[in-house]
Formats: C-alpha cells, structure tokens, sequence
C-alpha cells in the first residue's frame, strides 16, 4: 500500500460565524487518485484554498512530504509542489496558448531545453492545445480552456495536483475526455486530489474517495466502493 504523501488533520475553516469546514482529516496516498465529492456549499472548494494557503485556517494542520505546509504562503506551497489548477476561465485570454504555458514554468525558473520538452509533454496530452498554440486562449472553447488550465499546472512541475471541479460546465463527452486525461497524467506517477460534484465519474476513476456533507467527512472507502454504496447512491447517484 502506498503511504500519505499530504495528510489533513482537524482541518476548520471559518468564514465570520459560518464554519464552512469543520474539523476534517483526510490523507492523499502517492501516486492515487483521491476525490472529495459533495453537493453545492458543502465545503470542497474551501477546503482546497486552504491547502493552498488561500484562506485561513481556523484549526488543523496540513504536513506534505514530511514538512508543515500549515502556515507557509501559497506561492512557497507551489514551490513545494502542491499545484492548484486554476479555474477553467481564468486563462489569460489575451495571451497565445503557448505563452499561457510557459507562463506556469515561471515559478522553477530552469533552462529552455528543460521548458520545451515540458511543453512537448502538455501538447501530447492535449493534442488540441498544440494545433493552437500560436492562437489566443480567449478564442479556445471552455473544454480547450480547462485543459490549458491543467497544462499550464503542470508546467510548474507538481507533486500533487488539486483541481476544483475541472468538469463545471463541460459537455459529458468533454468530461470523459479531461477525467481519462488526468487517467493518464496520473500513470505517469502524478498525485492527484479532485474535487467534484460530478460524484459518478469523479469516483469512477480515483483510488480513494472522501464524502463531505456540510463541512464534515461523513464516508471514506475506495473509489469502487463508494459507487456501490447504497447512501451514495441514494444522495448522490440518483439510484
Ligand atoms: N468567501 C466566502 N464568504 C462567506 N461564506 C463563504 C465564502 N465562500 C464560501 N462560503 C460558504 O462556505 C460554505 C462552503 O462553501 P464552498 O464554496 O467551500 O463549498 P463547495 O462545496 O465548494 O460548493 P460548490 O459545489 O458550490 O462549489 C458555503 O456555505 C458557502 O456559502
Ligand atoms: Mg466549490
């Protein structure tokens, strides 16, 4: 069994009187696919911003490859490795594909060769963002958008990727392509948590999986064994 490469313990944050995360603990396995699934408002987004550093942390603690990210600042996190994908609009649409790109190397700071067979890696798991590269990210389509969005994250060479529901908004066959993308980038040796609402495809391809209902942790088990679970499938599944 692989071990915790990032482990949350007693994670709470508040928003003034509203404790959006309540005290949760939850650990990512190297090399897995751990998902964090829950409706709207239960507290996934929050819970990602704080691993991040973005938002504060009313208690809790977040270790990530034996240091304490808990009160480091969200550029050293990246630094560290901890890659937050942004949201699938927030590509610099005034800039061409590439330079959206190369945009997300900026922060390692290595040579050119280093840089372009990083960028070769991205174009050949986007096909789609190599045949634009030289064109603007504001003409791409959202599902172009969001693979530029996961490109330009691993341009900065994570060791654990976050994403905040990289499937919002996206056509269903555009889902499947993204989620067999990340299939794939995770072959390849990538830790991944994913947050999602989409809680049937979401599940389908992590290892593990984390139910969050209203700031809490109400299930853990395996991806397999989520989907067969009957509360899942009753809150969640529409079975
Ligand atoms: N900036 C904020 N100020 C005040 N309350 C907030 C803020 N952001 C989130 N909340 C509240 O915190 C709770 C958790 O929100 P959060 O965005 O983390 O949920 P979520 O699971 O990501 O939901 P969604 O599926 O809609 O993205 C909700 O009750 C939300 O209204
Ligand atoms: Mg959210």
């Amino acid at each position: 069994m692989s071990e915790a490469l990032l482990k949350v313990e007693g994670l709470k944050v508040s928003y003034g009187h509203i404790e959006a995360v309540k005290g949760i603990d939850f650990e990512l396995r190297e090399g897995e696919i751990t998902t964090l699934v829950g409706a709207n408002g239960a507290g996934k987004s929050t819970t990602l911003l704080a691993l991040s550093g973005l938002v504060k942390k009313a208690a809790g603690r977040v270790r990530f490859d034996g240091r304490d990210l808990s009160g480091m600042a969200p550029h050293r996190i990246v630094q560290s490795g901890v890659v937050q994908v942004a949201e699938g609009r927030a590509t610099l649409t005034t800039l061409t594909v590439r330079e959206n790109l190369e945009l997300g190397a900026y922060t390692r700071g290595e040579g050119s060769a280093q840089r372009l067979r990083d960028l070769d890696y991205v174009y050949g798991l986007f096909p789609r963002l190599a045949e634009r590269a030289d064109g603007l990210a504001g003409n791409l389509s959202g599902g172009e958008q969001q693979m530029l969005a996961i490109g330009r994250a691993l341009m900065a060479k994570p060791r654990v990727l976050l994403l905040d529901e990289p499937s919002m908004g996206l056509a269903p066959i555009i889902v499947q392509d993204i989620f067999r993308t990340l299939r794939t980038i995770n072959q390849a040796g990538l830790t991944i948590f994913l947050v999602e609402q989409n809680v049937r495809q979401a599940l389908k391809i992590a290892d593990r999986g984390y139910v969050l209902e209203t700031g809490s942790i109400v299930l853990a088990d395996s991806g397999q064994a989520l989907l067969g679970n009957p509360r899942v499938q009753e809150a969640y599944l529409g079975s």
